[in-house]
């Protein structure tokens, strides 16, 4: 089947390589049935698909790979209940279905031409990392690129290696932190990734921002951000929220008036600084 036929129908795809990350979290590798090229399926950085696995459940999961790569569709999960178990049992080959793209990504197109600041907590690595590498690959169209990724410890890095990859390359600004470092070895920050902030020199009024991790780190980093004279336009953060059908119908994810499925996952600031649940 093909995935553009009928977005609500979950198709078959196969996983091509499961690469472990850290404790508990993968990377999955999935290839169409056909073997053909994820181009047809066009996501957006920052939208989500529904995995499912007959008898085992369905959970929504970031994708965390960007479409200029449409070789395969890697997603980067945490395991945490029934789906996530049942999919870390799986094995190279094995099937698996998805439904989607859904839900509305990173506005690609008003970020293109502007100065960008990537802040990522823990596993909010996984969907900024579509946008990140959407950047790096289209690197000529965005202006300076400057990423600030915090995790607990020097154990839960995620995609660690693509990480120290930035260190050869001139066209982005990186700024890590862990919240401790108990066996000193941790050669950057340590402390809280706002923390991060004094240490980046950024121009603020011609950058935009996006956000996305836990919430706390949310409130934190956009007190920072409107201290230092980021305006709210130009703030956008992804949200997370419990959801079923990912396409507006259940109402488990309603944030306000607006279902995060579907008028989200991503939103500008404006649009949720006053629904007092949003964050
Ligand atoms: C838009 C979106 C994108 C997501 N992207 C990813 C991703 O890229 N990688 C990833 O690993 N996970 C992601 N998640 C979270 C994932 O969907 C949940 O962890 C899901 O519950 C896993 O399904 P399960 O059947 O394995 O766990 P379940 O058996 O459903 O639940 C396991 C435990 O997690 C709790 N839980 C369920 N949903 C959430 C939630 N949203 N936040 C916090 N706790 C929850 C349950 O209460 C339960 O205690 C995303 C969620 C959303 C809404
Ligand atoms: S998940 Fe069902 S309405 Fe959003």
């Amino acid at each position: 089947m093909d995935p553009q036929t009928n977005i609500y129908q979950p198709f078959p795809v196969r996983i091509l390589r499961t690469l472990p990350q850290i404790a508990e979290h993968r990377l999955f590798q999935l290839q169409m049935e056909d073997g053909g090229s994820w181009e047809r399926f066009g996501h957006q950085p920052g939208q989500f698909i529904e995995v499912s696995i007959f008898g085992k459940g369905e959970a929504p999961i970031s994708i965390s790979s960007p479409p200029t790569r449409p070789d395969v569709l890697e997603i980067c999960v945490r395991r945490t209940g029934n789906l996530t178990n049942a999919l870390f049992e799986l094995e190279k080959g094995s099937r698996l279905h998805v439904r989607g793209p859904y839900g509305r990504g990173f506005p690609v197109e008003k970020l293109k031409g502007r100065n960008l600041l990537l802040v990522a907590g823990g596993l909010g690595l996984a969907p900024l990392r579509s946008l990140l590498l959407y950047v790096l690959d289209r690197r000529d169209e965005f202006g300076d690129l400057t990423l600030m990724y915090g995790t607990n410890n020097p154990d839960n890095v995620l995609f660690k290696y693509e990480l120290l990859s930035f260190f050869d390359r001139s066209d982005i600004r990186y700024f890590y932190s862990v919240d401790r470092d108990q066996e000193g070895i941790w050669k950057q920050y340590v402390g809280v990734v706002t923390g991060l902030f004094d240490q980046a020199e950024l121009s603020t009024s011609d950058t935009c921002a996006v956000l996305c991790g836990p919430p706390i780190m949310y409130r934190f980093v956009l007190e920072k951000l409107l201290a230092l004279g980021f305006s709210k336009e130009n703030i956008y953060m992804s949200l997370e929220r419990m959801m079923k059908c990912g396409v507006g119908k259940c109402g488990h994810c309603a944030i306000g008036e607006m279902y995060c499925c579907m008028d989200g996952p991503v939103f500008n600031y404006t649009e949720i600084e006053h629904i007092k649940e949003a964050i």
